[in-house]
């Protein structure tokens, strides 16, 4: 294992200024999106869409690493070149989704696991030669019902896909995410994202995984969306940072968020608020979704003459996130264009 360039992939994915466009949605879950736009979920759709988005010139500026999904990363642009050419023409790094999404974990409470370790060190062989220099796996907790059977089991396999992603030059995105869906108050979140990551740092060492060639993409401490009591942007800034401060040893080089169902602005401006206000030990950066993409995704709506509008929102998002990870993110800056 070559752990010297793994440092060097991961320091990238997190460099000052850039964030991780996640852009990894599976067939089922780009369907969801495509149909509040009314595009139809085909091959073709899919890959203009993309294509927009890693055209961009914004990217080159805040784009640290893009997530792509299987389909995507063997995709060809309209003119034939590669989209992952596209990506690190940009100068960006690719990245693969490798799970296989999570299954009901049996004789439990309703609650997951997250498979798709068959196979997979044949598959980042393959990955690798498609040119994808990082990886991302994601367990989701609900923490109305989380066990510890549950936090145990998710855990291990994050820690054996992580050592199966070094072993093969590929950095891991480690993401464990409690859910933000349900009524849970904010310390309840804290609280099981406490838990979920102590166990997940616990198996990463008995893995034998390098932290210094891994980056963590956590939830932030919110409360759920049914939850009567929501917090303000400096509750959960605090909260996060000492959770994260807790559990994270700072031999990660970098923590990027995942947005998780926040509106595109909260997630801007709590990120703004971690990065303002502390003295952290490593690169707090996003690797946004859906916080990145509903706005290009409103604006393109499935139509050619969209494209450079979808492509300012795109850039306008990026750059207000860009901002963020540095802490010089105003809210007066959203109102100017891109
Ligand atoms: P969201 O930012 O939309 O939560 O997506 C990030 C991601 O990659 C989830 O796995």
């Amino acid at each position: 294992m070559d752990i010297a360039e793994l440092n060097r992939i991961a320091r990238a994915m997190v460099a000052k200024g850039k964030g991780i466009l996640a852009a990894d949605e599976s067939s089922g879950t780009i369907k969801k999106r495509f149909d509040a736009i009314g595009v139809e979920n085909v091959e073709q759709n899919r890959r203009d869409y993309r294509e927009m988005l890693f055209r961009t010139p914004a990217m080159r500026d805040f784009i640290s690493g893009v997530i792509l999904y299987d389909e995507t990363i063997r995709q060809k642009a309209s003119d034939g070149t590669a989209l992952v050419a596209l990506i690190e023409k940009a100068g960006a790094v690719p990245g693969i989704k490798v799970d296989t999404g999570a299954k009901p974990l049996a004789l439990s409470n309703g609650e997951t696991v997250t498979e798709g370790l068959d196979g997979l060190r044949e598959r980042f062989v393959a990955y690798h030669k498609l040119g994808a220099r990082f990886a991302k796996w994601r367990a989701t907790y609900d923490p109305t019902k989380v066990s510890y059977n549950c936090i145990s089991a998710n855990a291990h396999a994050l820690a054996r896909y992580a050592a199966l992603a070094q072993e093969n030059g590929i950095v891991p995105i480690v993401e464990p995410e409690v859910l933000m869906d349900y009524d849970n108050d904010i310390d309840t979140c804290a609280a099981v994202t406490e838990w979920v990551l102590k166990e997940t740092f616990q198996q990463l060492y008995y893995a034998n995984v390098v932290l210094e060639g891994a980056i963590l993409k956590p939830n932030m401490i919110v409360p759920g969306k049914k939850c009567a009591k929501q917090a303000g942007l400096d509750e959960v800034a605090e909260k996060t940072v000492r959770v994260l401060k807790r559990c994270v040893p700072g031999a990660v080089p970098g923590i990027a968020f995942l947005s998780g169902g926040q509106s595109d602005e909260e997630a801007t401006a709590h990120l703004n608020a971690m990065n303002a206000g502390h003295d952290l030990p490593w690169a707090l950066t996003f690797s946004y979704g859906r916080a990145l993409q509903a706005a290009p995704q409103k604006a393109w709506s499935g139509k050619p003459e969209n494209v450079p509008k979808a492509q300012a929102a795109f850039a306008h998002r990026a750059r207000m996130n860009s901002l963020a990870a540095q802490g010089q993110w105003k809210p007066q800056l959203e109102k100017q264009a891109a």
